[in-house]
């Protein structure tokens, strides 16, 4: 199969590590990929955006599958363009992917198909945010309803900075706090059928001890040493079956990959988010541990016979990635700074270097985004993991580069 992914992060390296690997793909092609997606598929320059640039891209290259990673593409319409082309297609239909498109949508969804959810308010102007926030009281969440790159969402005890963020945005919704610890569950679905991957856990704030701003996350590792052995089994019952029959019900199918973000509650788990694509960084753990070929599962799903395909296998052990992310994120990134010390990384056993943000500058990787790149550690378990991934990231060198020290330490 010849296969395209589209986007350029962390995540998509991994896909394209993982396809790679899988002797069904017999042409590996990335748009517009990084530095590291580079060394192992040809990688094209385009807007990721553009429907119509995606389906000219596919279509000169006689590519079999299209796989779409990021967000934008998939709520811009890219997979029903791609699907229109009579090409396969993993990744939902702009009606679909609105489950993250729109957080009120999500929550229409929600409601819907009984999905447990916290109680939320969708407020168009500040005296209906203020009526919510008093509602709720502290601490206060507050979340951009549309798209935000993972900094939409504000939780604080400060009301005056709960207002502001919400003064900031068009719509947003406010929200009741839940407490408990978050994990992030993907299945994969055709629209019918669906099956879930290793439930991982990700690190949104940007500082150690859960401190700071949101991001798009700092590192994550999977499998979860501590979650119920059916963890993920029980969220595709309550949360991600009736989603995506809710979403069939409404002749909206969804195809591609589903992503609870839940928290577990003392009253069980609750949804705080749906993506309508894999999760970053925690893709890079799961895919690690992935032993079943990636490609026929995603080209199950693109074609709807996910239900017949064999029970999915899993690599014993564990993987954590850390991110190294630029001077300055989330806020203004800094960007083209060189990176050294990759190779030394690599030379650390059971580790290994996914790229981010990075492009070449005469040849040599320099910084090209907020999160640059994301050091793999795999071991029998996630203590071994978290000291490989450690080691290697001391070997590297980025100017101003910064990194959370405590990933996966308390698992
Ligand atoms: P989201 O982008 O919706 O995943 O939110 C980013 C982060 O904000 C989550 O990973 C949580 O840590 C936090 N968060 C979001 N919603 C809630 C909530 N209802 N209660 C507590 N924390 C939340
Ligand atoms: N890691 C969170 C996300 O991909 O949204």
């Amino acid at each position: 199969m010849r296969v395209l992914v589209i986007g350029s992060g962390g995540r998509e390296h991994a896909l394209i590590r993982s396809l790679a690997q899988d002797p069904d793909v017999t042409a590996l092609h990335c748009a517009p990929g990084n530095y590291g997606t580079a060394a192992i598929a040809d990688n094209h320059v385009l807007d990721p955006t553009d429907p119509i640039a995606v389906v000219e891209l596919a279509q000169r290259l006689g590519i079999g599958l299209v796989v779409i990673g990021p967000e934008l593409p998939l709520v811009n319409g890219v997979a029903d363009a791609v699907r229109r082309a009579g090409i396969l297609c993993f990744g939902p239909d702009r009606a679909a992917a609105e489950i993250e498109g729109s957080k009120a949508f999500a929550k229409e969804i929600m409601a819907e198909a009984g999905v447990p959810t916290a109680a939320a308010r969708v407020c168009e102007d500040s005296g209906e945010v203020r009526d919510a926030l008093d509602e709720f009281g502290p601490p206060y969440v507050v979340k951009d309803d549309g798209l935000a790159a993972g900094k939409g969402v504000v939780v604080t005890d400060d009301r005056e900075l709960a207002e502001r963020h919400a003064d900031d945005c068009d719509r947003v919704l406010v929200e009741e706090f839940l407490s408990g610890p978050e994990v992030s569950v993907f299945a994969l679905t055709d629209g019918v059928t669906a099956v879930p991957l290793l439930p991982a856990q990700d690190f949104k704030r940007a500082f150690d001890g859960d401190e700071g701003p949101n991001t798009g996350g700092m590192g994550a590792y999977a499998p979860l040493p501590w979650a119920p052995a059916d963890l993920a089994e029980q969220i595709v019952s309550t949360v991600i079956q009736p989603t995506i029959d809710e979403l069939r019900r409404r002749e909206t199918p969804y195809v591609g990959v589903l992503y609870a973000g839940l928290v577990l509650t003392e009253a069980g788990p609750r949804v705080i988010e749906f993506n309508a694509r894999f999760g970053d960084p925690e893709t890079q753990v799961v895919l690690d541990r992935l032993a079943t070929p990636l490609s026929g599962l995603l080209e199950a799903c693109a074609v709807g016979t996910l239900g017949s395909v064999p029970t999915i296998e899993w690599h014993p052990g564990a993987a954590v990635t850390v991110v190294i992310a630029a001077e300055n994120y989330p806020d203004a990134p800094v960007t083209g700074d060189p990176i050294a010390g990759l190779e030394e990384a690599e030379e650390v056993e059971g580790a290994y270097v996914l790229h981010a943000g990075t492009k070449p500058e005469r040849g040599l990787p320099v910084t090209g985004g907020g999160r640059v790149l994301n050091v793999v550690g795999t071991g029998p378990d996630v203590a071994t993991a978290r000291d490989r991934a450690y080691e290697a990231v001391g070997r590297i060198r980025v100017r101003g580069g910064q990194h959370r020290t405590d990933i996966a330490a308390r698992a």
